[in-house]
This record gives structure tokens, C-alpha cells and sequence, in this order.
């Protein structure tokens, strides 16, 4: 089995620097497309076979170290009682937006092997499927970023409803927070049963704080699933799966992100990694941190980029190489093919 992602995790010795690609699964890919023009994106997420054959889409054709399940951070707003459809080219729309007492109290907090059960049936038949070849991630949105979503209806610009939901009615937002950490800490419990051997948070909109506010109004909720995952995982005598927390826009946030209790930390690309490592301190495990629209480079341009961040990283416990954000549709497949190639074969020199 290739295990060189989950000991980069741990922080252990590898020989290459392991490598998979956020939104690996995608648009990007035509074999992705081929399965998406018979079904719509949701019917996809909610279909195991489905789910399984567009996960392991990527381990074929790009050779990554890990597979991440093919699904959404938006699924569990649905298990908890909010209307959502993804439409054609305006991205997705939740309904009613939670912007009131009534709304806040109309959501439930349910068990996820009941409301989200195609996610862990997934998950165990991908791991069947995989038969070891690369470990399996599983993942949630962040409180806060899932939040955002439910509150704005949507995608926003400037999250305008949550900032005023936040200011205006602080009680409120904590208990609604409350909520929503309690239906994601249970859904990741119940991932980690089913078999995924590793967890990713991701806190997309994270950086849209100051970090006062994002130790307050984010970070908070993400401590609270960390550390109660881990004393589960504990009393259950489960091995620790690691655990990545990725915030988008990480380099105003730094200080605050290695109080996350997550094993390793995701980077954007707004930020060398050397200063990224430097200012996480403690000798932390890192993910990243290449542009993604670096992808539009000719591969000969890739390459120094690819050996700048390698040689940046040199300084972590551990690095597992990735995108800073996910690669997107027009991406030339080839290029990401020939990414991984260069990470593997690079590290092994500098090693
Ligand atoms: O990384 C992977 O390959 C696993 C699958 C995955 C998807 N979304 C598939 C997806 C993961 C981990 C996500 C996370 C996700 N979803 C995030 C956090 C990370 C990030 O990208 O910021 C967020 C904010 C979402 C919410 C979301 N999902 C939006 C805003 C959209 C519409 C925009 C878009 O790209 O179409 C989606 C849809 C979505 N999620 C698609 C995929 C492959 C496209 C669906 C399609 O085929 O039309």
C-alpha cells in the first residue's frame, strides 16, 4: 500500500513528497464530464457507484497519494432541514437562508447514518475498492464556511447577512453555530467509522476576518470538532486519523490557525512557504501551496515552481504537496499529470 501520505501527516520519514489535488475529482477531467452529463451533480453525490467511480477517476489517471470522496461541504444542510439544489452555472442555492430565530430553531440536528447514509456507504465501498492502493480522505466544511452558505442562500461576495447576523444578533449566530458544529462533528465521527483514514476541514471563507474575529467567530468551532474528535477517537480505541484544517486566505491568520489542534495545516499561495512554516511554528506538517491558475504555465515553468515550494518546505516536520485552492475547469489535464510527476520525482532528489 502507498502510505507515504498518512506518515507525511504523522510526520514521519518518507522518500517522496506525496501529492493529491484539491477538487481533484472535476470538470477538468473528461472522464469526470462523461459521468456528469447523465446525472446531476447532487443525484452524483448521492449515488455510492457514482461517487466510488469519480473518486477513483483521478488515482488512475494522475497518480496521486491519496483519494478524497467525491462529494460536498453542502450536504449537511441538507441532512439538517435546509432546501439545496446546485443549478447549471449559478452554483448552489440553499433555502430558506437561516437569517432568524424561526429558521435557526427549524434546524435539526440528526443522526448522519440516517439523513447522509450514501456518504458512508460510499465511503465503504471505496475502501473495499481501493483495496489499500492510496488512503482514503473524508471531509466537511468548517462551521463557519458551511455557515455561510446557509445563512447567505448561497455563494456571496461580501457576506453581508452572516457579518450582520454576527454583529447584530451574537446569540443568535452561537446558536445556530452550535448546531451546525454538532451535526458536522457527529458527520465526520461517523465518516472516520466508515472508513476514512484521514480528515480535511475546509474553512474556504476563513480569511475574511480579522483575526479577532476569526478566533471568535471560526476558529472556535473548529477547536471544539478537533478536540472532540480526538477524545473520541481516544475512549472509542480508535488510531487518530490526521487531521487538515484549510483556510482560504491563510497568511493574516497563521498565529491563529496552529491553535486548531489539526495535525496539519493547509497554505494558500498567498505566502512562501518557508514564512508560512516559520510563523506556524513548532515544527508543523504542512499542505500545499502552489496558484492553481500556475497550472496555465508551460510545464517547464511548472517545474520551477514546483521545486521553489519543495525546497520552501524542506523546513516542516512533514509536506504533502497540493494546490492552494481547487483546481479549476479549464484546466489542461496534462499539466496536472505532469505536476504530480515533478513533485514525486524532484522530492526523491532533494531527500
Ligand atoms: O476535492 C475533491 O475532489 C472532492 C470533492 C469536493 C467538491 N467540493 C466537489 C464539487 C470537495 C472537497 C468540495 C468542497 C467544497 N464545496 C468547498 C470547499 C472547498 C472550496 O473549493 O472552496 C466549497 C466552498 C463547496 C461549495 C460548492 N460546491 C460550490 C460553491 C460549488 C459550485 C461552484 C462550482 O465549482 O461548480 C460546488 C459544486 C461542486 N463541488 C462541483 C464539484 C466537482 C462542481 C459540480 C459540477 O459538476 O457541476
Amino acid at each position: 500500500m502507498n502510505d507515504t501520505f498518512l506518515k507525511a501527516c504523522r510526520g514521519e520519514k518518507v522518500e517522496f513528497t506525496p501529492v493529491w489535488i484539491m477538487r481533484q475529482a472535476g470538470r477538468y477531467l473528461k472522464e469526470y464530464r462523461s459521468v456528469r452529463s447523465k446525472a446531476d451533480f447532487l443525484t452524483m453525490c448521492k449515488n455510492p457507484e457514482l461517487v466510488a467511480e469519480v473518486t477513483l477517476q483521478p488515482i488512475d489517471i494522475l497518480n496521486v497519494d491519496a483519494a478524497i470522496l467525491f462529494s460536498d461541504i453542502l450536504i449537511p444542510c441538507e441532512a439538517m432541514g435546509q432546501g439545496l439544489e446546485f443549478q447549471e452555472n449559478k452554483g448552489p442555492i440553499l433555502f430558506p437562508a437561516i437569517r432568524d430565530e424561526e429558521t435557526v430553531n427549524s434546524l435539526v440536528v440528526s443522526d448522519p447514518e440516517d439523513t447522509m447514509k450514501f456518504v458512508m456507504d460510499s465511503i465503504r465501498l471505496l475502501r473495499k475498492e481501493l483495496a489499500g492502493r492510496v488512503p482514503l480522505i473524508g471531509f466537511a466544511g468548517a462551521p463557519f464556511t458551511t455557515a455561510t452558505y446557509m445563512i447567505e442562500g448561497g455563494t456571496s461576495k461580501n457576506f453581508l447577512f452572516t457579518k450582520r447576523m454576527i454583529f447584530e444578533a451574537p446569540e443568535l449566530y452561537k446558536k445556530f453555530m452550535n448546531k451546525v458544529t454538532a451535526t458536522i462533528t457527529e458527520y465526520l465521527k461517523a465518516q472516520i467509522s466508515a472508513g476514512a483514514q484521514a480528515i480535511q476541514i475546509f474553512d474556504t471563507w476563513g480569511g475574511i476576518f480579522s483575526p479577532r474575529d476569526f478566533r471568535e467567530y471560526a476558529l472556535k468551532y473548529v477547536q471544539d470538532i478537533i478536540r472532540d474528535l480526538k477524545e473520541w477517537q481516544d475512549k472509542e480505541n480508535l488510531a487518530q486519523v490526521p487531521i487538515i484544517y484549510f483556510v482560504g486566505e491563510t497568511a493574516g491568520l497563521l498565529e491563529e490557525i496552529r491553535t486548531s489542534g489539526a495535525d496539519v495545516y493547509g497554505v494558500d499561495w498567498r505566502i512562501n512557504m518557508d514564512d508560512a512554516i516559520k510563523r506556524l511554528g513548532d515544527n508543523p506538517v504542512v499542505q500545499g501551496n502552489l496558484d492553481p491558475l500556475a497550472l496555465f504555465l508551460p510545464p517547464d515553468k511548472i517545474e520551477v515552481r514546483v521545486k521553489d515550494i519543495l525546497g520552501r518546505s524542506a523546513s516542516a516536520r512533514g509536506h504533502i504537496f497540493n494546490l492552494g485552492h481547487g483546481v479549476v475547469p479549464q484546466t489542461d489535464p496534462e499539466h496536472v499529470i505532469a505536476l504530480v510527476e515533478m513533485v514525486h520525482k524532484f522530492s526523491r532528489t532533494i531527500q
